[in-house]
């Protein structure tokens, strides 16, 4: 693909996304919410990609997988008013029926459309499958790991905003109480990546996403994290106990070595 076949899917997710606009604000507010995360998951990417060495068609095929990575996420909001896939659809896969049905990638050879397709398909599943073809694999870690980073941002932010500021759909509405399960905790404490169906809480929610640093791929992802000290940002914001005490200590040590230890997972 070319850098005008980019520019062109571009000016698509624009006018695409606007049709979604609304007058309710609090809908409007959740829908410029993925608009923005999906410019930084762009910006992300191109700088993990060229980060980690990748060059010219390969950082222009990932920047467009960040491009369309939640397209599925206007449609599904805009019937479910909710971005939480058990309670409505997975969104990637409905993202990639999108991209299929609106025809946008038909500019480009065939092979990189359904390298982008499949990967705006499974960018969300808990792990990546293992029946892809490697090059899938490879956009399918880049998007993970740069929509992961930017989830970062976007939660740090919510909790620093004012709460009648809050995009609603942001934590999920989880009750924001000083408790949090002992099951996130050793997810932590074993380098386990936790999984949404045992949040019960806001610290909770924050543990989890913490987790997801273990599912990063990229070096370079992770050194994202610290350089905006987004990692620091969430573990401010648990209640500072013992035992979350005792379990950042682990969690810190392992992001160290990954930032001294130079490998990609
Ligand atoms: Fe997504």
């Amino acid at each position: 693909m070319t850098q005008d076949d980019l520019i062109y899917f571009k000016g698509w997710f624009a006018d695409y996304t606007r049709s979604y606009y609304t007058s309710d604000r609090e809908d409007q507010k959740n829908i410029l919410l993925k608009v923005e995360h999906t410019d930084n998951v762009c910006r992300n990417i191109v700088a993990i990609a060229e980060g980690s060495s990748l060059e010219g068609n390969q950082v222009r095929l990932a920047e467009t997988v960040a491009l369309f990575h939640d397209v599925g996420r206007f449609r599904q909001y805009t019937k479910y008013k909710t971005f939480r896939d058990a309670l409505s659809i997975n969104h990637g896969l409905l993202g990639s029926k999108i991209l299929i049905e609106e025809k946008v990638l038909q500019r480009i050879p065939g092979d990189e459309q359904k390298l982008i397709i499949q990967a705006v398909k499974f960018h969300n599943a808990f792990a990546i499958p293992t029946v892809l073809d490697s090059t899938v694999g490879l956009f399918l870690k880049l998007v993970r790991d740069a929509d992961k980073v930017d989830i970062f941002r976007v939660f740090i932010k919510y909790y620093e905003s004012p709460r009648e500021e809050r995009a609603s759909a942001t934590a999920f509405g989880l009750p924001d109480t000083p408790e949090y399960s002992k099951l996130m905790l050793s997810c932590i404490l074993n380098k386990q990546v936790a999984s949404y169906s045992n949040i019960r809480t806001e610290n909770d929610f924050k543990l989890m996403k913490l987790s997801w640093v273990y599912d990063m791929h990229f070096k370079e992802s992770v050194r994202l994290l610290q350089e905006r000290n987004y990692v620091n940002g969430i573990i401010g914001k648990l209640p500072q106990t013992e035992d979350i005490l005792a379990a950042m200590e682990v969690f810190r040590e392992y992001i160290s070595q990954r930032l001294y230890s130079g490998q990609d997972k």
